[in-house]
């Protein structure tokens, strides 16, 4: 094993011969456009192996890893308890299209831990579960119209890529991808996180009032960097969707079992109607769910007319696994202990931002933060267009030749997983702090 973690980050043979190869044979050599470091000039890292705070590249270099599959290790990679549930479920088969008793126990853990789901149904992915609960809400409703924050992702539904057009009032909808038809962005809107008064007048407008099936949010956005929806903004969504008779929908895909047991929910004390999980809840395989209200979640088939399927929904793999993990979650201490572990790279971080005067910030919410420069704080898109890219690219670039992998993207949260070790930490806030005093 490697010990020395500095990189040659330009000369990794056997990964760009790899990577050639991809590019021939799958859109832009990845399959999800962030991994391809478009912004950043630097050839992907290709990953042959992960162990606890570490993974390992094509060409054997080690990385320390705080991008945690964009959230879902919160226990490291390939943690042996979780590997074990999941290698005892594969040797029992491995998927059947019959409901299998594993469903039934992370159904009920999930229900137990998280006060406002009453039924949970579980998809494969981040984006099915949110596509579903909007579904599922416009069923409920008899509505269309589905309202979204900038700057928080949903998944790749149509009706999710939408932004704003300048000023709440002037609504110009656009889509931020091509493909999505005129008709579908009508049926979406898209407001400015944090923004109380604007969203609490478009909501009581009299010509949306009564068009609003869904109002969906991230409580704690990681998808612009760590952002948190302020206690009067959730506030005020509560208070209005109630009274319009929409559903507040948490997308806690990120959040959820990330910042508590019973996420952001939890923290704030603010109940939606339904949830979205994903991430964390598969243990590392391809898990998300969504729940909520029994009168809402009994509009799905086959008791009601909202349809939602699903081949491999609910697998017994994926179920073993997610099993494992959830329930290693409820420890005495375990957020306590991640957070602790966090603090030691961004307690000082903070300082040093403070006391030097640096145009950056370091905004956190648990085990999950982001390192912002260019800005003293972030708290909606508007303001997360003033970061400095070009700073974050030779941050990034730094990091990952000191053998440190973070998001390749300025505006994701980095994930500390109990698999992080003190020493791990340590070095990361030094070369952090390396950086800063030298920008
Ligand atoms: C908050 C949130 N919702 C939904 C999704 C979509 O999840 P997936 O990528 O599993 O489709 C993501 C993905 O990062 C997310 O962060």
């Amino acid at each position: 094993m490697a010990t020395d973690l500095r990189v040659n980050i330009d000369s990794r043979p056997k990964t760009k011969a790899c990577y050639e190869s991809l590019l021939e044979l799958i859109p832009g050599g990845v399959n999800s456009p962030v991994r391809a470091f478009k912004a950043l000039g630097i050839l992907p890292v290709i990953v042959e192996r992960g162990e606890g705070d570490r993974v390992y590249d094509l060409d054997g270099n080690e990385y320390l890893d705080f991008c945690g599959s964009w959230g879902p290790l919160i226990h490291g990679h390939a943690h042996p308890q979780i590997g074990q549930a999941a290698k005892e479920a594969v040797d029992k088969g491995t998927t059947f299209g019959i409901t299998c008793s594993a469903e039934e126990k992370l159904a009920r853990l999930i229900v137990s831990l998280i006060p406002s789901i009453d039924k949970v149904r579980f998809v494969s992915s981040g984006t099915e579960a949110t596509m579903s609960a909007a579904r599922l809400a416009r069923g409920y409703t008899g509505r269309d119209l589905i309202v979204k924050f900038a700057g928080n992702y949903h998944g790749h539904a149509d009706f999710f890529l939408i932004q704003a057009g300048s000023g709440v009032f002037n609504l110009t909808l656009s889509s931020t991808s091509a493909g999505i038809p005129q008709d579908v962005i009508r049926n979406t809107a898209c407001l400015p996180y944090n923004d109380v008064e604007a969203t609490r007048a478009f909501l009581e407008d009299p010509q949306n009032c009564k068009r609003v099936a869904a109002v969906i949010l991230e409580p704690i956005a990681g998808n612009m960097g760590c952002v948190q929806a302020t206690l009067p903004f959730l506030k005020m969504l509560r208070e209005v969707t109630q009274k319009i008779g929409a559903v507040l929908i948490f997308d806690e895909v990120i959040s959820g079992f990330r910042v508590g047991v019973d996420g952001a929910q939890g923290l704030t004390g603010i109940v939606p109607d339904m949830t979205c999980l994903g991430k964390i809840i598969g243990g590392g395989f391809p898990v998300a769910a969504f729940g909520g209200k029994k009168e809402i979640m009994d509009c799905l088939a086959p008791l009601g007319s909202v349809y939602q399927a699903g081949t491999l929904s609910g697998n017994p793999v994926a179920m073993a696994a997610g099993y494992q993990a959830v329930s290693m979650l409820t420890a005495e201490g375990f957020y306590e202990e991640l957070e602790r572990k966090t603090n030691v790279i961004t307690e000082p971080v903070k300082n040093a931002i403070r006391d030097k005067e640096i145009n950056a910030c370091l905004q956190q919410v648990g085990s999950m933060f982001t390192l912002f420069f260019g800005r003293r704080s972030v708290s909606n898109m508007e303001e997360a267009k003033g970061l400095n890219f070009a700073q974050f690219a030779d941050f990034f670039r730094y990091m990952l030749s000191h053998g440190v992998y973070i998001p390749p993207f300025q505006q994701e949260a980095w994930f500390v997983s109990t698999a992080h070790k003190q020493e791990s930490l340590e070095r990361t806030r030094d070369l952090i702090l390396g950086y800063l005093a030298t920008s």
